[in-house]
């Protein structure tokens, strides 16, 4: 594993959004894996700049997101598929059929997922898979649990993520129970993987991720036997790994 230490979250942001741009322009045809949350936002505006600038170009790019919220039509300023609009899509030449999330509206779990999975099986591989790092150790929506989920299902909810994700909406009554998120073994397919973390509030599950056991009680912690992983992370959030 790379770890790249910024001083800050802009720091942090412009590292990875370079990261992400180098894999672009090596490989103009790349599918991407990306993701949500507040910490990838810096980045996206980067990816956005870049584009703006005449250096990157997103036309022939395919882009696979790792969740969405099930039950959130994507009009709602908060489901994943407005986000991904808002920060990224909306703002790059990315073509809307090359654009994927799970559709959190589709009732049936089983065929949404299922249908999901196929789809980025049938895309060659995840080029490149950004991740953040949720407080309990989630990726994507995969919570600590007794076993490592390995396809792309349904969900539900910790109180822990639910606490955490509130702030997004008007009360936590609002927000979702269920969502609909990659497996871990379909993350692990991807052939990169690009974690982004800032901040102190991190720092305690980055060591316990990247330094600890590999157990499902820290989703992340499985990353530690994937091949090529790059974490970009602030001062702060490394702040409590192991010298
Ligand atoms: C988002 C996602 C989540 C977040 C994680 C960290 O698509 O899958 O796992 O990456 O909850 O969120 P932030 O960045 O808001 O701290």
């Amino acid at each position: 594993m790379k770890i790249y230490k910024t001083k800050d979250y802009d720091e942090m942001s412009r590292k990875a959004a370079n990261i992400i741009a180098a894999q672009i322009i090596l490989k103009p045809d790349s599918t991407l894996g990306l993701a949500t949350g507040s910490t990838p936002i810096g980045l996206y505006k980067c990816l956005v700049e870049g584009y703006e600038k005449g250096d990157l170009d997103f036309s022939q790019i395919t882009t696979v997101n790792l969740d969405e919220y099930k039950g959130l039509p994507r009009e709602n300023d908060q489901s994943y598929y407005y986000f991904m609009h808002e920060n990224l899509f909306h703002h790059v030449n990315v073509k809307p059929e090359n654009v994927h999330l799970p559709d959190g509206t589709r009732e049936d779990s089983e065929a949404e997922c299922a249908g999901y999975e196929a789809l980025i099986r049938s895309l060659n591989g995840v080029d490149i898979q950004l991740l953040g790092l949720g407080h309990n150790g989630h990726i994507g929506f995969n919570e600590p649990s007794d076993q490592f989920e390995k396809e792309t299902h349904c969900v539900t909810l910790t109180e822990r993520t639910i606490e955490a994700n509130k702030r997004f909406f008007a009360s936590a009554d609002e927000v979702p129970r269920q969502a609909y998120t990659m497996g871990i073994g379909t993350i692990m397919r991807a052939k990169k993987i690009l974690v982004v973390v800032s901040g102190e509030d991190k720092a305690d599950i980055v060591s316990k991720a990247f330094f600890g056991p590999v157990t499902p009680e820290v989703p992340a912690s499985i990353l530690q036997m994937h091949p090529d992983v790059t974490l970009v992370a602030d001062a702060a959030a490394l702040s409590k790994i192991p010298d």
